[in-house]
């Protein structure tokens, strides 16, 4: 059988330096446990736009949807900020989200034992903390039409539309219920079903999902207001939460930071199965390009290798290299190597982006 394929997009800002350390776990992966990936790399973001004026040549874009799985770095920058909107280098992300319908993006927030006291929540509140956001991807208020700015008599107006359909909703409900069903087997989903109409929409379809197909999962439903004070509240009350484009957005970024440092949380974007039974899907980071700390070896790679573990994880059905991967990186941040976003009050010397790497290669080396 031929090897999985990956396409690799570094992006810009820190993403060509967290993308290189993941090259080198992918290179282990294929020295030590035979795992061997055909590795191609292209561009993304600015790093497009600068060499094609577009950030995401149509080439790459065809690229990304013949491979087994996409990993990206990161996008954007201050260089980038007055650009025109259409080319923009978030457009280029969003381009492959929407174009390969990624519909259900999965950003766990798991705080590692050693860095409980790096939350800005008190200790006891996030230990052991282990939540997986479910943010529908392809469709809500990112996407809706109509959208724009447009004039109304001597004022300027913005418009951009909430929109789901029901199969939208019901996709994502179960890419959720299903993941439940492999972890704590509760589901709880957030809209404002009590301003909007998608938001009730919502609520009854995911209702519909889990009484027709997933009885066994428990569910419950949260206003997202209310999501988010409970998420800084009491995070461990959750197990899995689903929820739409633009309140996953947000309500991601607060469970990350639940965890002490965003440079920690990969996640996944996943859309239908292929011809070959695995899903379409685009691996990446969630924190963004760090343009304040690009090319000074300060970044921390872990979101970036943890992304990829999560590719072993649902596109190749290795769960247990994932494991050992996971574990690697729990080792060497319970032996105090620390990047300098990891670093406490107590002080220390940081290490390198490379340095980080080289400890996790020494760990799967020893596992
Ligand atoms: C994210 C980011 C993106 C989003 C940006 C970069 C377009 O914030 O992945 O959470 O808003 O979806
Ligand atoms: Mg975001």
């Amino acid at each position: 059988m031929a090897n999985p394929s990956l396409l690799i997009l570094p992006g810009d800002g820190i993403g060509p330096e967290v993308m290189a350390q993941v090259r080198r776990v992918i290179d282990w992966f294929g020295a030590n446990k035979d795992l061997v990936f055909d590795v191609s790399e292209d561009l993304v973001g600015g790093a497009a736009y600068d060499k094609h004026g577009t950030p995401l040549h149509d080439d790459t874009m065809a690229k990304a949807q013949e491979v087994d799985a996409v990993l990206l770095g990161a996008v954007g920058g201050p260089k980038y900020d007055d650009l025109d909107f259409a080319v923009k280098p978030e457009r280029g992300l969003l381009r492959l989200r929407k174009e390969m319908d990624l519909f259900s993006n999965l950003r766990p927030a798991q705080c590692f034992d050693a860095l409980a006291d790096f939350s800005s929540l008190k200790k006891d509140v996030v230990a052991g903390l282990d939540i997986m956001i479910v943010r529908e991807l392809t469709s809500g208020v990112y996407f809706g039409e109509p959208r724009g700015i447009h004039k109304e008599g001597n004022e300027r107006v913005g418009v951009n539309t909430q929109r789901y359909t029901e199969s939208e909703i019901a996709r994502v409900a179960r890419s959720a219920f299903e993941l439940a069903k492999r972890r704590g087997n509760k589901v709880c989903s957030m809209e404002k079903a009590n301003v909007m109409e998608s938001g009730i929409l919502w609520r009854d379809v995911v209702q519909e999902i889990h009484d027709a197909e997933y009885p066994e999962v428990e569910l419950s439903h949260m206003y997202a207001d209310n999501g988010a004070m409970q998420l800084v509240r009491a995070p461990k009350q959750f197990d899995v939460i689903v929820t739409d484009n633009l309140f996953g957005d947000v309500l991601s970024d607060c469970a990350a930071m639940l965890t002490g440092s965003l440079g920690m949380l990969p996640s996944a974007s996943l859309g239908l199965p292929m011809g070959n039974g695995r899903p379409k899907a685009l691996y990446e980071p969630v924190h963004g390009s760090a343009p304040d700390i690009t090319g000074q070896g300060k970044a921390n790679p872990i979101a970036c290798i943890l992304s990829f573990a999560m590719a072993l994880r649902y596109s190749f059905d290795e769960g247990a290299n994932a494991d050992l991967l996971e574990g690697a990186v729990q080792k060497v941040l319970a032996d105090g190597v620390r990047t300098a976003d990891l670093m406490g009050p107590e002080g220390g010397t940081p290490v390198s982006t490379g340095e980080m790497g080289d400890a996790i290669l020494a760990a799967l080396d020893a596992a």
